[in-house]
């Protein structure tokens, strides 16, 4: 039997989580659907003449990054009853996906995705997908026919994403192609917003500097750690993000943070879509290593100027270690006299009410 709304509530009861009246709303969905699952009995055991019931809608959980989405599914994955049931981060799902179609592809299967959904399906009745992000044209041309096929030998899908399905792949390259994908997620999986008003991650930054200076192996442990609070995890995952056709190369990407340094985000030739596109995909921003600017490097500032009013107006968080304090950053040099906004958003962004009014200490 399973017991997902029952479990919440025991963790909730017992102090292991806070009483959230929004995540409970998203457990009892998720509760549903193991009920669901449960009571559709596996192919095998119908009788030939019997067509199996449909397979139950899947869930679509999104919201804001910290609202617990990656905690209800894996708390769902761990008690529902669904064997052969998986759990796998999107990103590294995509890669094992297109690692199987090239292989197919090797032995001259015409339509490499079918076989492979078909594959993939046998191997997983339930497949929870954490973190849905689409920034790559090569995943973005795939998806819809991958997904129709899971979806076509009755895989239940579960998902979380930052991101509502409209805004998948919002601006990406061909996009009228991927529109498809969007509509099957609308038909065929129940999309749910988890809205709530806490962000459970953030409150393990509180009364944390997010702002080090100067640069030295101890600010650089310092930002390590918040990236480990922040992240759950040592060192992301690489990533690309297809920006009008070009490739920007995160270095490391998890759990909503992307993360550069100073040399990867401004002494490359990158541009005002670039930043765009990271204030979009990502919450927070960890920059490492913001030299001070003497006034022949006018063009990296110009850029970290332009990075940013981008992550501003974004209301992205950031993350940064720096030689100096940012009113010493760009003290001379062209446009040094604007560099002040930079120096005045940059203080703001270090301010707890930047970093959101409702955080709890976690
Ligand atoms: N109700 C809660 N009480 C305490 N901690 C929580 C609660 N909900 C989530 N958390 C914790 O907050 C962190 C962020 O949750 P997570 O599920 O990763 O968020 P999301 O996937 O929405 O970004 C996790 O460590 C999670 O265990
Ligand atoms: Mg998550």
């Amino acid at each position: 039997m399973p017991a997902i709304l029952s479990e919440y509530d025991r963790r909730a009861n017992s102090g292991v989580l806070r009483p959230d009246p929004a995540q409970r709303i998203v457990a009892a969905k998720l509760d549903a659907l193991a009920q669901a699952l449960n009571h559709t009995a596996r192919p095998g055991l119908f009788s030939k003449f019997k067509k199996p019931p449909r397979a139950p809608k899947g869930l679509y959980i999104h919201g804001e990054v910290g609202r617990g989405k990656t905690m209800l599914m894996d708390l769902f994955h761990a008690v529902v009853d669904a064997a052969p049931k998986r759990r796998v981060h999107f990103h590294a799902f995509m890669q094992e996906v297109h690692q199987r179609l090239h292989a197919a592809r090797q032995s001259h299967t015409q339509d490499a995705i079918a076989p492979v959904a078909k594959a993939i399906a046998k191997e997983a009745r339930l497949l929870c997908l954490d973190e849905m992000q689409v920034t790559d044209i090569t995943d973005a041309m795939i998806v819809g026919r991958l997904f129709e096929g899971l979806l076509a030998h009755g895989t239940v899908i579960v998902t979380t994403s930052n991101l509502k399905p409209d805004d998948l792949y919002r601006d990406g390259l061909n996009r009228q192609l991927f529109l498809p994908f969007i509509t099957l997620i609308g038909q065929r999986l129940e999309t749910v917003s988890l809205d709530s008003p806490v962000d459970y991650r953030l409150g393990r930054v509180k009364a944390h500097e997010t702002f080090l200076t100067p640069l030295s192996p101890a600010s650089d442990a310092l930002l390590q750690n918040l990236w480990v609070r922040l992240t759950d995890t040592g060192k992301g995952t690489p990533r690309d993000i297809d920006v009008l056709g070009r490739k920007l190369h995160v270095p490391q990407a998890a759990a909503g943070c992307a993360r550069f340094s100073f040399a990867e985000l401004c002494e490359q030739p990158l541009g005002p879509p670039d930043y765009l596109a990271l204030a979009r995909n990502f919450q927070i921003l960890f920059l490492e290593h913001i030299p001070a600017l003497g006034p022949d490097r006018r063009n990296e500032a110009k850029r970290f100027v332009l990075l940013i009013d981008t992550l501003y107006d974004g209301r992205v968080r950031l993350v940064a270690t720096s030689a100096q304090a940012p009113e010493h950053i760009y003290p001379e040099g062209d446009h040094a006299f604007e560099f002040g906004r930079t120096v005045s958003r940059l203080k703001e962004m270090q301010s707890a009410s930047w970093w959101g009014k409702k955080i709890v200490e976690t």
